[in-house]
C-alpha cells in the first residue's frame, strides 16, 4: 500500500511545511505547525457527482430508538453511548473496567472482541484470572495495525469492540509513527466510520497527558459520540468515570467504582462513601447536596485549621 507522507500545517495561516519547525515559514507565527495530511482533492473533481448523491427527507428516515446494549456493569452503563473514548491516567484501571464489561457482555451471549496493542493475550488472560472473570466466550486479539483490525471488524462482525489503546494503533498508509497526531486522528476516524456503517459499538482507550488532557488531537473528542474520563486518587481505591460528552444521553453523568482485589466493583450508593458516619454534629464538618448528572449526591466537606509556621499560610484541598 502506498504510504502518504504527512506534512505540517500552520493552524494560524494554513501555510505548510515538509518538516516540523518552531516557526511557520509563511506567517512567522511560533508553535502553530501541526502534523496533518496533504490536501489532495480539488473542488471540480466531484462536481459531476452532485446529482447522483442520495439525499433523503428527514421525515422519510426511520428514526426508531435502537435497543441499547447493556454491559451489565450498571455504573458503567450510566455513562455510555455509541462510539466511546475512555481516557484516564496510567494504571487507573481502564483495561480492567473494559475487560470486566466485555466479559459480562460475552457471558450474556453477545459477540465481543477485545483488541489490545499494549498487552499480550497472555497478560490479558492473567488479569482475567486474577479478578476471577467468567470470560470463556470473550475473544482477545493483540493487534496494532488499523487495516487488519478493520478487516476483522468486517469479517467477524463483533457487536462490541474494545481498542486498547488508540495511541498504539497505526495505519499502513501514513508514514508517521504510532501515537503521532496524524495517526491517532486517522485511526480514530476510520474506526468510527467502520463502527457507524456496520453498527458495531466501539470503545477506545485514550492516554491522558501530564496536564490531564486526552493525548492526541482535540478533534478526537469531536469524532466520537461519547468521551469518558476515568479519574481517581492513587491513595484511594475509589474511581470515578465521568462523561464529558454524550451524544446519546446526559453529560456529566458519574459512575462510581471501588478498585478491589477482584477488579472494579460498582458503588451503588456513592453518598455513603462521601460521608463519615458521625453520631452527632462535629465542628468543621458539613454535608452538602450536589447534583451530578441525573442523581443527587451527598458529600461531606471537612475543614481543619491550624496555625501556620511559614510566612505565607497555605490552603490545601484533598478528596477521598
Ligand atoms: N493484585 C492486585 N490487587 C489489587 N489491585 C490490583 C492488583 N494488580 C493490579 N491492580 C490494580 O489495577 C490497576 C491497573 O489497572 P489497569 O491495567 O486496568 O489500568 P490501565 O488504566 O489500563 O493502565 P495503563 O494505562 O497502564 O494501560 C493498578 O493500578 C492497581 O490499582
Ligand atoms: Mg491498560
Amino acid at each position: 500500500m502506498a504510504k502518504i507522507k504527512t506534512i505540517y500545517i500552520c493552524q494560524s495561516c494554513g501555510g505548510t511545511s515538509a518538516k516540523w519547525q518552531g516557526q511557520c515559514p509563511s506567517c512567522q507565527a511560533w508553535n502553530t505547525l501541526e502534523e496533518g495530511l496533504p490536501e489532495v482533492s480539488s473542488n471540480t473533481r466531484f462536481q459531476g457527482l452532485a446529482q447522483s448523491l442520495p439525499r433523503q427527507k428527514l421525515s422519510a428516515i426511520s428514526a426508531e430508538d435502537l435497543p441499547r446494549l447493556s454491559t451489565s456493569v450498571e455504573e458503567f452503563d450510566r455513562v455510555l453511548g455509541g462510539v466511546v473514548l475512555l481516557g484516564g491516567d496510567p494504571g487507573i484501571g481502564k483495561s480492567t473496567l473494559l475487560l470486566q464489561a466485555l466479559a459480562e457482555m460475552s457471558a450474556s451471549g453477545m459477540n465481543a472482541l477485545y483488541s489490545s496493542g499494549e498487552e499480550s493475550a497472555a497478560q490479558i488472560a492473567l488479569r482475567a484470572k486474577r479478578i476471577a472473570l467468567d470470560a470463556h466466550q470473550l475473544e482477545v486479539l493483540a493487534e496494532i495495525q488499523l487495516e487488519k483490525l478493520l478487516s476483522i471488524m468486517d469479517t467477524v462482525k463483533p457487536q462490541v469492540l474494545v481498542v486498547d489503546s488508540i495511541q498504539t494503533l497505526y495505519s499502513e498508509v501514513l508514514s508517521s509513527a504510532p501515537g503521532s497526531v496524524a495517526q491517532v486522528r486517522e485511526c480514530a476516524a476510520q474506526l468510527t466510520r467502520a463502527a457507524k456503517s456496520s453498527g458495531i459499538c466501539v470503545l477506545m482507550v485514550g492516554h491522558v497527558t501530564k496536564d490531564g488532557h486526552l493525548a492526541g488531537p482535540r478533534v478526537l473528542e469531536h469524532i466520537v459520540d461519547t468521551v469518558l474520563y476515568f479519574e481517581g486518587d492513587t491513595h484511594s481505591s475509589f474511581r470515578l468515570v465521568r462523561s464529558i460528552k454524550n451524544r446519546f444521553g446526559a453529560v456529566n453523568e458519574l459512575g462510581v467504582f471501588a478498585m478491589t482485589e477482584k477488579g472494579l466493583r460498582g458503588v451503588a450508593n456513592p453518598s455513603a462513601i462521601f460521608l463519615s458516619q458521625h453520631a452527632e454534629m462535629v465542628p468543621g464538618a458539613c454535608v452538602l447536596v450536589t447534583q451530578e448528572g441525573s442523581r443527587p449526591l451527598l458529600v461531606e466537606i471537612q475543614a481543619l485549621v491550624d496555625t501556620a509556621h511559614i510566612p505565607n499560610p497555605r490552603r490545601l484541598a484533598v478528596w477521598a
